[in-house]
């Protein structure tokens, strides 16, 4: 039989059979292309034909520039590679980021977190989304987080006291660092009931090794998904190291719910409170052990640099404007003490200062994708087909001059008249169902920590020599 075949095999023309082959594959590209459904929109010409130049900015983290540029040259409505389309404009935002919206999350969200993990995050199922939200939102709510304020506080004075520290010791402080780890101490307190003592620790540990790994790889897992699978079978790095590190962060979210659930055994009347306990009944939530883990870890991927990113470029903007430092310490300091979270809701310039930081620096600042409808979509006067992707980056929408004079320019002051305009496009946290469930727990964080953070640094930290004065 093996020897039939070899024979047959051994007949063939191999050569001239590679070159049909190639001939086909050439000729499908072109047919594709060709008559790809999106060649009449805007866009540069590469972006009908191949997808590399995209996935090279994608790489190298610099996607948003290179859609803004195509902005700037082909006007609202570009095609960014063969299927992909970016808007800038308030009423593609409206339609695509609507609650019940039919633009629905595509599988690029599943190849963002290690491990393919069904979650409230990463799904593409609206029916499994809505149901898994019902059951997380209510204990990450702006009104059920006010007993969380005492913990959180701790961690951002103990995160401010690590700066100061560093501060004196060798006349500058990572302040990426301590946000960062402050964030993931909160968020891991705020799951596990437990936090990572990253703080404690002061220097990276294997976990926040992991995470940052993590976060670096999202841009290979979404370009090269298939390779990312193979690497945990084969040792192909960096694919196979980012695996290990996936591994690893599942194992220590899972030993964390195996100490928490000890901890309510142990104390069933008055245990710890955190974002999943009313839910760890899984006859009443049926949500099992391995659920809570895979969403509590989308929670520390999701909140950790981006509140970190936030605080860090929030630092250096007033830091670098004496006048709108010196207006936000005068807000802070005619306080009451203690700071508490409800005093700062309603002090008008820190809310600005965090909303100016949270539009010119966003935390995700490329456009979310999104799967067009089967029956395909009309947008600025272009039709798209289903199955093509569209998306509405932050960076350009919060840039847009005519919504946005000076747009470049960090000016707390512009939302004293916040227009309907302002808030449409808007995107910091997303929009409609899938709007950031952690946007109020992030508020709380970014409102603590700044206002804490300013009066308690001396004036002058943080500033290139001739900056100031
Ligand atoms: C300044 C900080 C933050 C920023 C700028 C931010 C931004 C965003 C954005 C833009 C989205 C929408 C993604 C999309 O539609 O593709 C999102 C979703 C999400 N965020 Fe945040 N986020 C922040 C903090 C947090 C925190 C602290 C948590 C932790 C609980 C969190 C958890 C999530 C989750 C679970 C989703 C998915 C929600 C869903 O699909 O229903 N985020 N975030």
């Amino acid at each position: 039989m093996l020897q039939t075949i070899i024979a047959r095999f051994s007949t063939l023309n191999i050569p001239a059979l590679l070159t049909s082959a190639v001939g086909a594959a050439l000729v499908i590209f072109l047919l594709q292309r060709l008559t790809n459904p999106l060649r009449h929109l805007p866009g540069p010409e590469i972006s009908r034909w191949t997808n590399l130049l995209y996935d090279y900015y994608w790489l190298t983290g610099q996607i948003p520039y290179y859609v803004h540029s195509l902005h700037e040259k082909y006007g609202p409505i570009v095609r960014t590679s063969p299927g992909r389309v970016d808007i800038c404009d308030a009423a593609a935002v409206k339609e695509i980021h609507k609650i019940h919206t039919k633009f629905l999350k595509p599988k690029f969200y599943r190849d963002l977190v290690p491990g393919n993990i069904h979650t409230m995050f990463t799904t593409t199922d609206p029916g499994f989304h809505a149901s898994r939200r019902r059951l997380l939102a209510s204990p990450i709510s702006d009104s059920s987080l006010s007993h969380l304020e005492p913990q959180i506080t701790s961690r951002v004075l103990y995160a401010i006291e690590r700066i100061t520290e560093e501060m004196e010791s060798r006349g500058a402080a990572d302040v990426f660092k301590w946000w960062l780890f402050m964030a993931t101490d909160i968020i891991g307190e705020l799951s596990f009931g437990e936090s990572f003592r990253m703080l404690e620790a002061g220097t990276p540990t294997q976990y926040s090794k992991d995470l940052e790994k993590i976060s670096s790889m999202q841009p290979i897992r979404t370009t090269f998904p298939g390779l990312v699978k193979l690497g945990a079978y084969i040792p192909i790095p960096p694919f196979s190291t980012s695996a290990a590190a996936g591994k690893r962060i599942g194992m220590y979210a899972y030993q964390s719910i195996q100490r928490y659930k000890n901890h309510l055994a142990a104390n069933p009347a008055n245990p710890t409170s955190t974002l999943f306990t009313k839910i760890f009944d899984v006859e009443k939530s049926g949500l099992s052990d391995a659920d809570i883990r895979s969403e509590a870890q989308g929670y520390i991927v999701a909140g950790s640099d981006t509140t970190a990113v936030t605080l860090t470029y929030l630092v250096y903007s007033v830091c670098r404007d004496p006048r709108i430092r010196t207006r936000l310490v005068q807000e802070l300091s005619a306080l009451p003490e203690p700071v508490s979270d409800r005093d700062l809701r309603n002090a008008p310039y820190l809310n600005n200062v965090i909303t100016e930081t949270l539009r010119l620096y966003s935390a995700v600042p490329f456009g979310m994708p999104r799967a067009v409808p089967a029956e395909g979509a009309q947008f600025n006067g272009y039709f798209l087909p289903g199955g093509s992707t569209v998306s509405t980056q932050s960076y350009s929408l919060h840039r847009d001059p005519g919504i946005f004079p000076e747009p470049e320019s960090f000016k707390p002051e512009r939302w004293e008249n916040t227009t309907k305009e302002m808030k449409d496009v808007s995107l910091p946290f997303g929009g409609g169902s899938r709007i950031c469930i952690g946007m109020h727990l992030a508020r709380v964080e970014l409102r603590l920590a700044t206002a804490l953070f300013f009066p308690e640094i001396p004036r002058g930290a943080y500033l290139h020599q001739g900056r100031d004065e």
